[in-house]
Formats: C-alpha cells, sequence, structure tokens
C-alpha cells in the first residue's frame, strides 16, 4: 500500500486548576440556582484559577505532560502554537511566553485567536506545518482563563466558563494512523452574538470601558445555541465525507464542552448513541479553547479511546467560527 506523509497526535496533557467552584457557590453570587444550571447546561461544577495563574502558567502545565507523553524534549520543537481568547496580555503571544518557559529554543512560537475553536484551529495549522516538511514536531496548547474576562455578577454567562489547559504534541505519521481530515469554518456576519468589546483597537480600555463592563464577555446565549446545535452534526458529517468514512463509522466523538443539550441535539440530528460523545462538562464548564483537548486526554486517559479507533474532534465559538478534524487513534 502505497503511503503518504501525514501527522498524529504522539502525546497529551492537560491541567486543570485545583479550586472548584459548585453551583451552590454561584446561588449565593447571582439569583440562579443548581437547578437551572443543570438543566439548562449539564454544568455542576467548574474551576477557577489562582489570583496568580494566568494563561501560559496554565498552558505550561499541560505542555510539559504533552511532551513527556511524547518522548520529545522541548528543544527539539520547531513551533509552539497556543490557542486562546484570554492571552495573559495582548502581546507578547502568550506562545511566546510558553516558548521561553519551555526552553524551546529553537521554535517559532504565535497564537491562534478562534475563539473555543482555536485549538482544532492550531491542530489544522500544525497538520499542515508537518505535512508540508516545515516542521518535524509541533507543540498545540489550548488555554483559556475565562474567569478573568467574565463579569460575576451576569448570571446569564458565570455560570457557563471555567479555566483550564490542553496540549497536544504534533509529528510526522505515515498515514496509516493520525489525522485524516479537517474542516475549518467561519461567519464573520454572527461576530456581534459573541464579543469581548474593549481592549482592541476599536474601543481602547478607558474608565467609561469599564463602568460600562465592556472588559467581560458579552453573549447572546439563544442564538449561540442555535448556531452550536446546527454546525457541530454539519462538521462531523463534513470531515467523515472529505475522508470517506460514514458518520456511524466514527467510535467516539469529542465535541466542544459548552452545553450537554447542545451535544445531545447534535447526537440526535446525526442519529447517534449519546454513549458514542465524551461529556465532562459537568465537572469543568465551557473552558473555551482547552475544552477540546481536555476531554480528549481524559477520553484517552479513561481508556475510550483505543489504538486504531476513529476520533471526531467538533469545536464551535466566537467570530463566529468552527473546526471539526477526523483522526485515527494510535
Ligand atoms: O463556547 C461557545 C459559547 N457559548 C455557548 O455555547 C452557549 C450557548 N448557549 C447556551 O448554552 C444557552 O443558551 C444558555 C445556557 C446560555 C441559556 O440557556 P437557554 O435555555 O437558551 O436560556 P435563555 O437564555 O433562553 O433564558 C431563559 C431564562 C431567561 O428568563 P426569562 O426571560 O425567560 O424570564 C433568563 O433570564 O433563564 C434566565 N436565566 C437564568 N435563570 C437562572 C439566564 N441565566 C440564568 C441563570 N439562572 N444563570
Amino acid at each position: 500500500m502505497r503511503r503518504h506523509r501525514s501527522s498524529k497526535i504522539a502525546g497529551l496533557g492537560r491541567y486543570v486548576p485545583r479550586r472548584v467552584v459548585t453551583n451552590a457557590e454561584l446561588e449565593r453570587l447571582v439569583d440562579t440556582t443548581d437547578e437551572w444550571i443543570t438543566v439548562r447546561t449539564g454544568i455542576k461544577e467548574r474551576r477557577v484559577a489562582a489570583p496568580e495563574e494566568a494563561t501560559s502558567d496554565m498552558a505550561v502545565e499541560a505542555a510539559q505532560e504533552a511532551l513527556e507523553q511524547a518522548g520529545v524534549d522541548p528543544a527539539e520543537l520547531d513551533l509552539v502554537l497556543v490557542g486562546t481568547a484570554s492571552p495573559d496580555m495582548i502581546f507578547p503571544a502568550t506562545a511566546c511566553l510558553v516558548q521561553e518557559r519551555l526552553g524551546a529554543k529553537r521554535a517559532g512560537a504565535a497564537d491562534v485567536s478562534a475563539a473555543c475553536s482555536s485549538f482544532v484551529y492550531g491542530l489544522a495549522l500544525a497538520h499542515a506545518q508537518v505535512v508540508a516538511g516545515l516542521a518535524e514536531r509541533v507543540l498545540v496548547v489550548g488555554a483559556d482563563t475565562l474567569s478573568r474576562i467574565t463579569n460575576w455578577k451576569d448570571r446569564s454567562t458565570c455560570v457557563l466558563f471555567g479555566d483550564s489547559a490542553g496540549a497536544a504534541v504534533v509529528v510526522p505519521s505515515d498515514g496509516q494512523r493520525g489525522i485524516l481530515s479537517f474542516w475549518l469554518g467561519a461567519d464573520g456576519g454572527g461576530g456581534p452574538l459573541l464579543t469581548l468589546p474593549a481592549g482592541g483597537s476599536r474601543l481602547p480600555a478607558s474608565y467609561e470601558t469599564v463602568e460600562r463592563g465592556q472588559h467581560y464577555i458579552h453573549m447572546n446565549g439563544r442564538e449561540v445555541f442555535k448556531f452550536a446545535s446546527r454546525i457541530i452534526p454539519r462538521a462531523i458529517e463534513e470531515v467523515c465525507e472529505r475522508a470517506g468514512v460514514s458518520v456511524a463509522e466514527v467510535d467516539l466523538f469529542v465535541p466542544h464542552q459548552a452545553n450537554v443539550r447542545i451535544i445531545q441535539s447534535a447526537a440526535e440530528r446525526l442519529g447517534q448513541p449519546m454513549e458514542k460523545f465524551y461529556v465532562n462538562v459537568q465537572r469543568y464548564g465551557n473552558t473555551s479553547s482547552a475544552s477540546v483537548p481536555v476531554a480528549l486526554y481524559e477520553a484517552v486517559a479513561e481508556g475510550r479511546v483505543r489504538d486504531g479507533d476513529l476520533v471526531a474532534l467538533v469545536a464551535f465559538g466566537g467570530g463566529l467560527t468552527w473546526a471539526s478534524c477526523l483522526l485515527r487513534w494510535g
């Protein structure tokens, strides 16, 4: 059989902060109930970073575990990509902070900004670099500290999010195992549905922007919900078609963990059982860029992914953006 150069995930890592914030704790903060949060989202608790912890700190922890699992020395990395919507600062890129802390002296470094889809976008960029022969070892991290950009007085958003980081080391493969297909998409027209308005060149930070809470996440939850329910099944079908396999052949779906009802609706639309969808939103809430790599890490650690299994990753988020990936594990 003719073999072609592809890429595969050689190691995974994840970091979740210690501090657990339960729904009961949020009941004391805003006008909400454990029942509302559980029924509407499936979330029971989430992790919140310690005051001294920022996105790069969590990213480094996850990256170190992924590098160890892959048996790759940081000095051998060609590229460090960090997907995030909550970088340590606007610049330098969080990827540069991570590169320095890891000692990845030979690596280029840049952030990927596609909101919650950032990790899967980063994976696609890493794959392309490896397949083109431009890189041999790429570190892709998804890390977010949304607790820092969440309005803790806004019950429509503060119950949803959590902090964490996930990482993958991408290396060449012979095409038998590894990444089979991607689909990256965007609909900029839906941008206003999910934004952090201030702090950029359009609306520089000022006393007024802070007073108006424009340095926090603003979201039209109902519209994002509709978009997500529509795009997840579509994105899964597309990567399957691109790889020439049927949706029913996929062994495990690893979707962005935003709301269990979104995942249930995708399962229904695809005619696939919920047992084939990995879900950990009850423990972590929506951790943005970290959600897919953390879910994949846990699925593998729990033995839900075996050598040769077909795994579909799918993410969606602000932008609006979406990204899906089909891979054969091993
Ligand atoms: O990573 C991508 C980003 N985000 C997402 O994927 C989020 C997608 N959206 C969602 O998950 C859901 O739309 C939410 C969980 C955000 C909201 O669920 P929903 O079923 O769409 O509720 P809703 O926004 O239609 O609100 C229903 C009611 C409203 O009250 P009224 O107007 O019916 O009286 C809200 O004010 O629930 C109220 N509400 C709450 N009540 C208790 C909103 N947030 C809360 C809350 N506790 N935390």
